[in-house]
């Protein structure tokens, strides 16, 4: 098969399976299923341990979210301290890979599109 051939089929079965073509594969380390860039074998080696890496594919945030979530899990599942260069690294690299997803959720609805509430609040302004 000559080398034009292939890349028309390489283009071909990439419009049939809808992936815009200008897009480079993203590499996926195929045990964990963390993308690869860089940091991610930090990533790997600190966050892999007590849970699936799942748990990291399939949540998304800002650097901050990440970062509270470090926090969170120091406070009270065990998680170690890390030196600041690591804990910068895994965070540099959760932030540019498991970024704020846009328009992942609708806005919440109006309060005057909710149905009324049929529990007591406290504040009557509810
Ligand atoms: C010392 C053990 C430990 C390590 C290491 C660890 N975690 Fe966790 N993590 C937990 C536990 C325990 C939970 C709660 C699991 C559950 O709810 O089933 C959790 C939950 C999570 C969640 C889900 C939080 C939610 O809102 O439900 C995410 C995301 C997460 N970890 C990311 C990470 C990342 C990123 C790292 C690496 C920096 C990491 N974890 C390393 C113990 C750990």
């Amino acid at each position: 098969m000559n080398v034009s051939f292939q890349w028309a089929n390489a283009a071909l079965i990439t419009m049939l399976i809808g992936l815009p073509t200008a897009a480079p594969a993203q590499e996926i380390d195929s045990d964990t299923g963390l993308i690869k860039a860089p940091g991610w074998q930090a990533t790997k080696a600190n966050c892999t341990v007590c849970h699936s890496a799942r748990l990291v594919t399939q949540n998304s945030g800002s650097r901050a979210h990440w970062k509270s979530l470090i926090r969170w899990m120091q406070d009270t599942q065990g998680l170690w301290q890390f030196q600041p260069e690591m804990e910068a690294t895994i965070l540099d690299y959760l932030a540019s890979n498991y970024g704020p997803k846009e328009d992942a959720r609708r806005p919440p609805l109006p309060r005057v599109n909710m149905p009324d509430n049929p529990y007591p609040t406290i504040s009557s302004s509810d």
